[in-house]
């Protein structure tokens, strides 16, 4: 059966943990696996823009060994005239793995049904599981273990980076806290799926609409953007509906003297955050963009690996 990476909870705790420590070795020597040597070709496939994703994925699949090929929907027939369906008929004959950035889930869905190589999200409108690889094997190298960590999300709890961190926090056996408005609470489904996995893992999700209550010792403070690519034209009632959820030295002040800040950026200061947290001492942003490569390599490394 193929294995497929379409959310943070394809992946099981021992999986996830396995693919973190692989991160961790491949981070000590960027080309001493290669696993796509021949070279394999992986097709990167953009509905959407992006800088840390493309340039990661295609470094990171070059190191293997292998050929990134790197497709913008633009210039493509998918999104136009050709099924997710058929367009992965027609590329599982030539590639080895296909990541995709889109916008509906229920593409990614449709391409790993009808494929027999790996698919990958590289960031859907519900999850951005790649992402969350990054950010627990950064907060691992600055944290130690995961496991009963405190990580504090603020702002769109309804956004993919949010439902990420709520599946592959609760994975971890972190204890995932979500302060948003009530409006902007994240889906149902993916709470009652968080749970699920909590009960297994010992981590735990709770909703919070009192931004310094989610701060409260916090180990991880975490924010997005308000205004995720497709919500454009809701962006000043984001702009003032999300305000009070800002990350600020206040908030910072409120969570444990330790904790660190990261955010998958890009970012917006001034709105979700304030230069002097994302640019501070506690930021560790910069490890987390370093960290899609290692992770992404993981991976790929990972899916292809299994029988
Ligand atoms: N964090 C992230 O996915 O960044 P890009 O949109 O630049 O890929
Ligand atoms: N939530 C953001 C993440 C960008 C990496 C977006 O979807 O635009």
């Amino acid at each position: 059966m193929t294995r497929h990476f379409l959310r943070d909870d394809d992946i099981t705790p021992a999986e996830q943990a396995e693919i973190l420590d692989l991160a961790a070795e491949l981070k000590k020597d960027r080309w001493a696996d290669k696993s796509l040597a021949g070279p394999q070709t992986v097709a990167v496939i953009f509905d959407k823009s992006s800088t840390r994703t493309r340039v990661s994925f295609a470094v990171g699949i070059a190191d293997l060994g292998g050929s990134p090929l790197i497709i913008s929907t633009a210039n493509s027939q998918l999104g136009g005239k050709e099924t997710p369906a058929d367009t992965a008929r027609v590329l599982e004959r030539q590639v080895a793995a296909i990541v995709w950035r889109t916008y509906a889930q229920a593409g990614l869905e449709e391409m790993a049904r009808d494929t027999v190589v790996p698919v990958v999200n590289a960031l859907s409108d519900d999850f951005h599981p790649c992402q969350l690889l990054a950010d627990l094997l950064t907060i691992r190298e600055h944290k130690g273990d995961l496991a009963g960590l405190t990580l504090s999300f603020f702002g769109d709890g309804r956004s993919n980076m949010a439902h990420s961190y709520v599946l592959a926090g609760v994975t971890a056996g972190m204890h995932v806290r979500v302060a948003s408005p009530e409006d902007y609470a994240p889906r149902e489904d993916v709470i009652a799926d968080a749970d699920r996995i909590a009960a297994e893992t010992g981590g735990s999700v709770t909703l919070l609409t009192d931004p310094l209550e989610a701060a409260a010792g916090a180990d991880v403070v975490v924010t997005d953007t308000w205004v995720s690519m497709g919500k454009e034209e809701e962006k000043l009632a984001r702009l003032r509906d999300l305000g009070a959820y800002k990350v600020t030295q206040e908030t910072m002040s409120v969570a444990d003297s330790e904790a660190i800040f990261i955010h998958c950026l890009p970012a917006d200061r001034g709105y979700e955050v304030d230069a002097e947290v994302i640019d501070g001492p506690q930021s560790v942003i910069w490890d987390e963009a370093e960290n899609r490569l290692h992770a992404q390599k993981a991976l790929l490394v990972w899916l292809l690996r299994q029988p």
